[in-house]
């Protein structure tokens, strides 16, 4: 186990930001961590990282119990932090060869480079980091954190104000970064989450809501849809024969959605009965329910926070 939380618990003041929460991250995993602003997640991410301290709970990262020795986990993780701090200031070799040394790294220059080549940097490497756009800024301290190799990386909504074509290239290094590191991050938003995680954990209010694969979370929040639009008008009592819909509406033109708990044996019974009586289908899909909407539903109920 990577990441082990139990019962943790951070208050500030009367607020209790993060409430009581539970759960693991396997070596290896990329898992999105999703919750609507102020929900608690950075709070959560700045205590794993050892740079907050619970209230109550426990936490351990790679068998270490982060309460008892916050520098090894330190070793451990590499972490890019919300607001992504850097040294304006220095130039990127200048700034990374800081951050190897304070993890007294030996042999720093030539890892330097890799992580440049491995984040994508190196057209804009020769800059100083307040010359770089807000995208290359955002490399830098993906870079600074992976320079000491970490097994762990923790990213706070690594992609946030970066134009889709960065996003994507961003996206891509986690994406290679999860093949041997196991990897935490946050984010809003949801498409990319789907693109690249095995599995979701969704806080609101600071209670966990869900933690389970994006499979099981839609497959438990609805059923699928399938969606048909045909040629002509046709009359609802024609439904009778699917067996496999739950209920349908019209939702256009000769436009009619079924729910279902079979969708594959749903859409072979619509177009059995098509062929039987002479419809014509434009168009057929079935749909599960998008992370979007099940994140809406989550994410909007009340919860107590005491
Ligand atoms: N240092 C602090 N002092 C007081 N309150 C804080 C502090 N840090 C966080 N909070 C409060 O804790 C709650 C959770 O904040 P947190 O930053 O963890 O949310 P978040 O899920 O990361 O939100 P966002 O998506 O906006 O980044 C918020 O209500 C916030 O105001
Ligand atoms: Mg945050």
């Amino acid at each position: 186990m990577s990441i082990r939380l139990h019962s943790l618990t951070k208050r500030f003041g009367t607020q209790t930001a993060v409430n009581g929460i539970s759960f693991e991250v396997n070596r290896g995993e990329i898992v999105g961590f999703l919750g609507p602003n102020g929900a608690g997640k950075s709070t959560t991410l700045k205590m794993i990282t050892g740079y907050l301290s619970p209230d109550a709970g426990h936490l351990e990262v790679c068998g270490i119990d982060v309460a008892k020795d916050p520098l090894t986990i330190r070793k451990k993780i590499g972490y890019l932090p919300e607001l992504n701090p850097l040294y304006l200031d220095l130039y990127v070799r200048e700034y990374l060869q800081f951050i190897g040394e304070t993890h007294a790294l030996k042999n720093i220059k030539p890892r330097i480079e890799e992580v440049i080549e491995i984040v994508g940097l190196t057209q804009e490497s020769h800059k100083r980091i307040g010359a770089l756009s807000k995208g290359y800024k955002q490399r830098v301290g993906l870079a600074a954190a992976l320079l000491h190799d970490p097994d762990v990386l923790i990213l706070d909504e690594p992609t946030t104000g970066l134009d889709p074509n960065q996003i994507q290239e961003i996206r891509e290094v986690i994406r290679q970064q999860g093949k041997n590191k196991t990897v935490l991050f946050s984010s809003h938003i949801l498409s990319e989450v789907e693109a690249i995680c095995q599995r979701v954990i969704i806080i609101h209010q600071g209670n966990l809501v869900a933690n389970d694969t994006l499979n099981n979370i839609r497959n438990g929040q609805g059923r699928p849809i399938v969606t048909v639009q045909f040629r002509e008008d046709v009359s609802p009592e024609k439904w009778n024969a699917l067996s496999g819909a739950i209920r349908y509406t019209r939702t256009g033109t000769n436009e009619w959605q079924f729910e279902t708990d079979q969708a594959d044996a749903l859409q072979k019974q619509i177009l059995q009965l098509a062929l039987q009586e002479g419809l014509n289908i434009v168009s057929l899909q079935i749909e599960n329910r998008r992370l979007e909407s099940i994140f809406r539903s989550l994410t909007t109920a009340s919860h107590p926070t005491t």
